[in-house]
């Protein structure tokens, strides 16, 4: 049993993960975009706003912070937005890795533990396609220096687009496998914007589960890891998944600076901006007050 967390919600899920976006501005443009749920672009926290609320998070037991965006290597204050992470906090980033061949060693100097790489095509065309630049040779100098830099394991994120990447798994697998420090990471297809290219993620997972040699279930989310023939992949099945969010640890940041208490929703969120202390602590448990499953 893990120890009782300070910061619990009324359905006994504990919160001890931040997921913080830092800009809304991307260099890339992916067809299914999500874009953290996040709508018109506000003001971004400065790095130390940020690090108010990193610190108050450590205080109140938050024990990972994992940067977001848009793309968060945007932001020239990066490297010193990652010193700010207190100690007791483990730190990593999503990141779509076309600007991290250069900065992977700097980024890890800093203080960053790894990095989530998104990646859904190992194809330039396809690539491109769902991108909207031709990228893909940056990207994967980037996952080189990330895995040369010991930003590990790196993670590639891959939504699963109907009828776009869905025959490229193979074509993955080859790339992760007898790497022990990539890890396959598919994504279940969120409907947001026009977006309506749903992959089959139910049978793909239940593909994988038949050649798997061992799995193992996270906490987070509750997910399975999936090993085959040298190959690590994990399956994220948001959607209609009681699971997922039963098993949900983790507190959202606007990158203007309101606690957000799930993806799914904006109309719960709260304003930190401008808060500190015990004051910011307070509106922290109101967040948590906040928390209901999406799918229960
Ligand atoms: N559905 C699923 N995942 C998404 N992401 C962004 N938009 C969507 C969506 N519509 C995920 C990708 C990316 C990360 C930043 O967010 O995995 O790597």
């Amino acid at each position: 049993m893990a120890r009782s967390a300070i910061l619990e919600d009324t359905f006994g899920r504990a919160v001890t993960n931040l997921r913080m976006s830092l800009t809304q501005r991307c260099n890339l443009k992916c067809i299914y975009c999500h874009s953290e749920g996040e709508k018109a672009p506000g003001s971004e926290l400065s790095a130390e706003e940020i690090g108010e609320i990193l610190t108050t998070a450590a205080n109140l037991g938050i024990r990972h912070v994992k940067f977001t965006g848009g793309e968060p290597m945007l932001r020239d204050d990066l490297a010193d937005i990652i010193r700010l992470v207190p100690g007791t906090m483990k730190c990593s980033m999503t990141t779509n890795a076309t600007l991290l061949a250069d900065a992977a060693d700097e980024l890890k100097e800093a203080g960053l533990d790894r990095v989530n790489v998104s990646l859904d095509s190992l194809d330039p065309d396809k690539y491109r396609q769902i991108a909207g630049k031709s990228l893909l040779s940056d990207v994967i100098e980037g996952i080189h220096a990330a895995v040369a830099a010991g930003l590990t394991p790196v993670k590639l994120n891959m939504v699963l687009i109907e009828g776009v990447n869905e025959t490229e798994i193979p074509r993955f697998l080859e790339f992760v496998r007898n790497n022990r420090d990539l890890v396959l990471q598919v994504i279940e297809l969120m409907e947001f914007n026009d977006c309506k290219l749903h992959g089959d993620v139910d049978k793909l997972e239940k593909e994988i589960a038949r050649s798997a040699r061992t799995i193992i279930t996270r906490r987070m989310h509750h997910r399975k890891k999936y090993c085959l023939n040298g190959a690590e992949v994990e399956v994220v099945r948001p959607l209609h998944n009681t699971e997922f969010c039963a098993y949900c640890t983790r507190l959202r940041v606007t990158s203007d600076g309101k606690l957000k208490p799930c993806l799914l929703r904006a109309d719960n969120l709260v304003d930190v901006r401008g808060k500190k202390g015990k004051e910011l602590e307070q509106l922290f448990f109101e967040a948590v007050r906040r928390r209901a499953p999406f799918f229960h």
